[in-house]
């Protein structure tokens, strides 16, 4: 891996921190910089663990040009930072997310551009219309909402959704706001020859991610098994056969590698990245691999109206990327599951007020 020098904004969220941990203990020579600014709860619970990697930690806000100014000199940008939620700015003024997602990219970029460094963006599946996906063929299952063999809109396949899914459509306002910064992106590339790749990924989860009611819905999941309390089914019938693929940080990490190991390879393109309909799960299913792996049941509430902006099913089509590079994610859901009940465990105390 040919940089030295990365910089890794929202750096102390979950995929970030997990990110520049991975890349630090592969690659030691590497100075690796975090720029947070702690929005997320528990983010905070990352600094201790940068220390003792030798990762220096910067507190900033990516919305504030002037907070770029303290920053050294880099080879590498990996743009983490977010206000990841798919409901925020639905119910509250969508200020933050707007200047986060989308202006604070384009101070990111600014500062890649400022020393011709390369830009990695992660994405999400989110940039896809809620509209066209709903309206996809699916059959109702025991346990889950299945994709039909046959689809009728182009990028769409029992593989799942892929790159060349129409764009047409509502997406919510955070995927709106990812979208306009992906397309922001592609200007740097083509335009000020920006050396990039664009992520769009589908539900990443793994250990150190803060799940709340709104956003990581995994650790959510596994918090309240661990800790008790209820969790609610909500919408398309209330009885949780939403569907969701998903990918275990580390596989995120090990596409990255890839990436970045290569990244003439990969430059100027967009890749979805995700865990496919191997690694997907209904809400009802995960509850089951929750029950097993904690030993726990707890309450389950059904809400019968759908949640805005919610999808019956997303499935990620990696194939593109699959294809370029054999990789495929390794780690499945009850394994998953466990990593996650094994890190809330050891760490109880720490977590208790965080995720209950
Ligand atoms: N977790 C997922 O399932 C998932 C799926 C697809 C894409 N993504 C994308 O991955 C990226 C990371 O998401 P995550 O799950 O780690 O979320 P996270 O909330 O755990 O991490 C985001 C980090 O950004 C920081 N941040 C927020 N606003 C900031 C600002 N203005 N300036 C500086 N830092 C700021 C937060 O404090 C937090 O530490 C996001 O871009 C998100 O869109 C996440």
């Amino acid at each position: 891996m040919k940089y030295k020098n990365i910089l890794v904004t929202g750096g102390a969220g979950f995929v970030g921190s997990n990110l520049a941990l991975k890349i630090k203990l592969n690659y030691p020579d590497c100075e690796v910089f975090v720029f947070d600014n702690l929005k997320r709860r528990g983010s905070e619970l990352s600094i201790p663990r940068f220390k003792s990697a030798g990762i220096t930690f910067i507190h900033g806000d990516i919305r504030n040009k002037e907070d770029f100014e303290e920053l050294p000199e880099i080879d590498l940008l990996l743009e983490c930072s977010a206000e990841p939620s798919v409901l925020a700015g639905i119910h509250s003024s969508p200020t933050y997310l707007i200047n986060t997602n989308l202006g604070g990219t384009i101070n990111c970029l600014e500062f890649a551009r400022k020393y011709n460094s390369a830009f990695v963006f992660i994405s999400t599946s989110r940039v896809y219309p809620i509209e066209p996906i709903n309206s996809l063929r699916y059959l109702e299952d025991e346990t889950r909402f299945s994709m039909l063999e046959q689809q009728q809109i182009a990028g769409a396949s029992i593989e799942g959704i892929a790159e060349n899914f129409p764009l047409e459509g509502a997406r919510s306002l955070y995927g709106s706001t990812k979208l306009c910064s992906e397309i922001i992106i592609q200007e740097y590339m083509d335009g000020f020859g920006l050396t990039g790749i664009i992520n769009r990924c589908g539900v990443i989860t793994g250990p150190w991610q803060m799940g709340k009611v709104d956003q990581g819905v995994f650790v959510l999941w596994v918090a309240r098994h661990v800790f008790g309390g209820d969790l609610s089914y909500i919408g398309y019938g209330g009885q949780g056969k939403q569907v969701r693929d998903f990918i275990h940080i580390d596989d995120l990490f090990a596409a990255l590698d890839l990436q970045l190991c290569d990244i003439e390879k990969f430059n100027g393109k967009i890749f979805n990245i995700g865990g496919g309909k191997e690694n997907s799960v209904s809400l009802q299913e995960l509850t089951a691999i929750c029950q097993r792996v904690t030993g726990r049941e707890i309450p389950i509430n059904s809400v019968y109206e759908n949640r805005p902006a919610d999808l019956i099913s997303f499935i990620t089509d990696s194939s593109k990327f699959r294809r370029m590079t054999g990789w495929r994610p390794l780690i499945n859901a009850e394994m998953t599951v466990v990593d996650i009940a094994d890190w809330i465990l050891e760490n109880k105390q720490q977590l208790k007020h965080i995720l209950c």
